[in-house]
């Protein structure tokens, strides 16, 4: 069934486990995620950027979203991750999402708050919840390279204010994770992610996840991370699948043929991630 993430998340905080957030960019993934998650009995929320929006529609990917979840018997969350303008929050609001992501993160901190409040007050009114980040996950996040800023981590006095005067239902924080492929591995600030837990009360989602290593994200959960989002990794299972088919049928010209390859791929590494982050019977 589809459902927004606002029960969902509040359920992971309470008891201590993440949904996964897996981001899909065409059928094949959205049924690779849906098949892991019926297989895993968990909840699940599968997520689009705008650059994806961009290259089919929110409406394409949204019928393929809904479709899944109408077939589902767990519930199916669908999300706009990093909406960069209040136009494409509202057109994604407006298509049917059910979860929205506002990342009014390189903005001021005044103007990320303003512009968060906007969106807020569209999808509230529709009981949409609403994403927030506060801080600069660094890395190439939706083709916009952001590896040479320096990222500073969320503030913990400022993540209280921002969700105070926002009212976001969740919140995505800098604590050292990067979105696309690792150099070196990664090193979460566990220090900053205690401090912002000791001041904010809802769901915190962790970015850039590909790539971190299991103990450090299962350390996060444990800590109250409940929103846990996949993106590189998931486009590298998919292509490697279709590689794989390529490569024992050279001559392959079938789409469903390669298409099976990568639901293969993309539904083991989904269902490996949903054992690390704990979801697996909470639906
Ligand atoms: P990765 O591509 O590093 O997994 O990041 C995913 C993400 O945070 C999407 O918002």
């Amino acid at each position: 069934m589809l459902v927004t993430s606002k029960e969902l998340l509040l359920d992971a905080q309470k008891n201590k486990y993440a949904v996964g957030a897996f981001n899909v960019e065409n059928m094949e993934m959205v049924l690779a995620v849906l098949n892991a998650a019926e297989e895993t009995r968990s909840p699940v929320i599968m997520q689009t950027t705008p650059g994806t929006l961009k290259f089919a529609g929110a409406d394409f990917y949204f019928a393929n979203i809904r479709a899944a979840a109408e077939r589902a018997d767990v519930p199916v969350v669908c999300h706009l991750d990093h909406g960069n303008s209040f136009e494409t929050a509202v057109l994604a609001f407006h298509v049917g999402y059910t979860s929205i992501m506002i990342d009014g993160s390189k903005l001021s901190f005044e103007e990320n708050i303003s512009l968060t409040r906007s969106v807020i007050d569209v999808c509230h009114a529709g009981n949409v919840p609403v994403e927030a980040e506060l801080g600069r996950v660094g890395g190439k996040e939706d083709g916009l390279d952001n590896t040479a800023v320096i990222n500073p981590f969320t503030e913990p006095d400022e993540a209280r204010e921002f969700v105070e005067r926002t009212g976001c239902d969740s919140l995505a924080v800098a604590i050292g994770t990067a979105h696309g492929i690792y150099k070196g591995v990664p090193q979460v600030n566990f220090e900053v992610l205690g401090k912002i837990r000791e001041v904010v009360d809802i769901p915190l989602v962790l970015h850039g996840t590909s790539g971190v290593p299991d103990d450090q994200v299962i350390k996060c959960v444990s800590m109250g991370m409940s929103k846990v989002n996949y993106a590189t990794d998931l486009r590298i299972a998919y292509t490697n699948g279709v590689k794989r088919y390529m490569n024992e049928k050279p001559d392959g010209f079938d789409p469903k043929k390669y298409g099976a390859f990568g639901i293969e791929e993309v539904q083991r590494y989904v269902t490996g991630r949903m054992q690390v982050i704990g979801s697996c019977g909470k639906a």
